[in-house]
């Protein structure tokens, strides 16, 4: 009797010790265009982690269980990194070599493209952004990038379609705040005291709420439902748009969304069929989760790829104006 007892305790204090650690140190649940996941790093948001292995498989994982992959981890390729290009790919390339092994779907137009790691779980890329305050200039400082690994997850830095800030409600990233304050004021923030962008609405209703539609477009509404402020609806239609707040301080809406990762997907067929003589699925890497760095350049600026970027098919090439 005691033996049994004994060693299913062992069981359930190895499987304690076993599981990976929740990514509580890595909150970082997006890549913009230029930012690269480089090897062993993750995107993650509460127990969904989107994980550059070092055998070259880009995984998505929901609670430890592989959910979408990118099936390369038999290319004989090491180390790999994922880079988020400026026709909204995402491009897997051998260090070594240089060569492709993974894009994530068809390019876009050329611009810049955010891909998310949802509250649901699902990886989602956005196309170039429809709307955005104006880049915040940061006089020469550069934010160091381990600075967000000492934000607590998960932070509520995206507003989706159909999500509704409300009145007292923020986005948050860094010391970025972007507020519907209950003076019907929406307003950007850096610290308490640097206003970097405001709505214009300030006391002009009562209990206001900023809502995203399925066009894209942004609208902050009084209690009575009086449109108060406005952002015009995308040409490209109804879809996901996400408002962003990025870590270099800018609000931008992107999308529509045109590709996901997700449990749905029909690749969860291939990752059931890939071949069972090896391990391929262990848990995700109990070292320290690293942030996605951003390339070390001014972050807005177009940035050149590291890999080639897959040149898209007869796009017309359109200019964002931001
Ligand atoms: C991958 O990177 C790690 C850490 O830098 C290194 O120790 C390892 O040798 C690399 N693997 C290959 C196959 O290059």
């Amino acid at each position: 009797m005691g033996i049994p007892r004994a060693s299913s305790l062992l069981l359930s204090f190895l499987s304690l010790v076993l599981l990976p650690t929740p990514s509580t140190a890595n909150d970082n649940n997006i890549l913009l265009t230029g930012d690269v996941l480089r090897p062993d790093c993750q995107l993650s948001y509460l127990d969904a982690s989107f994980t550059m292995r070092s055998d070259c498989d880009l995984v998505l994982y929901a609670q430890s269980n592989p959910v979408f992959s990118s099936s390369t981890y038999d290319e004989g390729a090491f180390n790999c990194s994922a880079v988020l290009n400026q026709y909204g790919q995402i491009i897997i390339s051998d260090p070594l070599t240089g060569r492709v092994l993974w894009v994530s779907g068809d390019p876009g137009p050329q611009g810049k493209y955010a891909a998310v790691l949802k509250p649901d779980g699902n990886l989602g890329i956005y196309g170039p952004p429809i709307w955005s305050t104006l880049p915040v200039i940061t006089e020469g400082e550069d934010t160091p990038v381990g600075e967000v690994n000492s934000v607590k997850a998960p932070l509520k830095n995206t507003l989706f379609s159909t999500e509704i800030l409300e009145e007292n409600d923020k986005l948050t990233t860094r010391d970025y705040t972007l507020a519907m304050d209950d003076s019907c004021s929406l307003n950007l923030h850096r610290g308490s005291e640097q206003y970097l962008w405001v709505s214009g609405t300030a006391g002009l209703g009562a209990h206001c709420f900023l809502r995203l539609n399925r066009l894209g477009q942004l609208t902050i509404k009084d209690d009575k439902y009086k449109t108060l402020w406005s952002t015009a609806p995308s040409s490209q239609g109804e879809g996901e748009y996400v408002l962003i707040l990025q870590y270099n301080g800018q609000a931008a809406v992107y999308g529509p969304m045109f590709w996901a990762a997700d449990a749905d997907d029909a690749d969860i067929t291939r990752i059931a069929s890939s071949p069972k003589s090896q391990p391929i699925y262990p848990q995700p890497m109990p070292s320290q989760p690293m942030s996605p760095q951003p390339t070390p350049s001014q972050p807005m600026s177009p940035q050149p790829m590291p890999s080639q970027p897959m040149p898209p098919q007869s796009m017309p090439s359109m200019t964002m104006n931001f």
